[in-house]
């Protein structure tokens, strides 16, 4: 659960005689179950194994829902340092990735960093999340960033602003259709890829009844049983659909605690009011 933003007072720093707002990190209670793999791969990429090193900028890759937002928010939070997530659109432009300029009350221009340049100068973890979704002109304003040079040169305030040594970056990508090519030359500087899969029934199990502790088994085992079914013909649904299925469906069975309504049915209505009647085929 996202925890409430401390807005009230804002941060601010002086870089090359420009004063720059900086934004907030992000707060969650995320926690990774299971495939410890995959979590071991990333914080593998961002290690520096001697001084002349540098991190590498990761790409989780995987189908929307399938937990690449909260495995790289969990790993980051292993490490111990303030996380900020950046939220790509297709409407995402070079300015709203780097820094701002926005009126002020006085009528003057007053400079704000975004969560990526707030990241770089802190020593943070950006999460470009859902990346694949940015125009290549926004790419192209991260390429010195992604390679050895590790700065960005915003044009708006006229500065050129150095990652600190302990700012590290990861990139989240859906396979799914809405989203721009990425250019050659940046696919380059996003290694590894690291791709994440459905998880086993033991482990999808256990990630439902953490994300859903106060829902009875029977309604997580058959979520689970469901979910795997489908896995197992290479469906697209994910652990986010078991989570919106259970949910649904211990709302109804609460709501009409009172009237007998028969369980089964209220299981199989929520699955289906969930994803829709191709859904009915991975039902027992
Ligand atoms: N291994 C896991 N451990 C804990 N929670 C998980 C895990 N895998 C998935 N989840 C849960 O599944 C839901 C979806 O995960 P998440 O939002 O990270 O997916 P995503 O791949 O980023 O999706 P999208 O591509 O749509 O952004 C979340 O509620 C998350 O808590
Ligand atoms: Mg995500």
């Amino acid at each position: 659960m996202p925890h409430s933003q401390p807005n009230a007072v804002e941060r601010h720093i002086q870089i090359q005689g420009v004063d720059l707002a900086l934004a907030f990190p992000d707060a969650f209670t995320f926690k990774w179950i299971g495939q410890r793999d995959v979590l071991d791969q990333l914080l593998a990429s961002w290690l520096v194994v001697d001084p002349n090193d540098i991190p590498l900028n990761p790409r989780l890759i995987g189908k929307p829902g399938v937990g690449k937002t909260t495995l790289a928010y969990a790993a980051a939070k292993e490490l111990a340092k303030p996380v900020y997530i950046y939220q790509c659109t297709m409407d995402t432009r070079p300015e709203d990735l780097l820094i701002t300029p926005v009126i002020d009350k006085g009528g003057g221009i007053r400079y704000v960093a975004s969560s990526l340049v707030t990241a770089m100068i802190t020593g943070g973890v950006c999460i470009l999340d859902e990346a694949n979704r940015m125009s290549e002109k926004s790419w192209a304003s991260l390429a010195p960033l992604l390679d050895t040079r590790r700065y960005i040169e915003s044009i708006v305030a006229g500065l050129k602003i150095a990652a600190d040594p302990e700012f590290r970056i990861c990139v989240t990508m859906n396979d799914d259709a809405s989203t721009f090519e990425i250019p050659e030359y940046i696919h380059s500087r996003l290694q590894p890829q690291i791709y994440l899969d459905f998880p086993e029934a033991e482990e999808e199990k256990r990630i439902l009844r953490e994300n859903l502790p106060f829902l009875d088994v029977d309604i997580l085992d058959y979520v689970v049983n469901f979910l795997q079914r489908a896995h197992s013909h290479n469906e697209n649904y994910t652990v986010r659909d078991g989570i919106n299925i259970a949910r649904y469906a211990a709302k109804r069975i609460k709501s009409l605690e009172k009237t007998k309504a028969n369980r089964e049915n209220l299981l199989q209505q929520a699955v289906v009011m969930t994803l829709g009647e191709e859904a009915l085929a991975y039902l027992e």
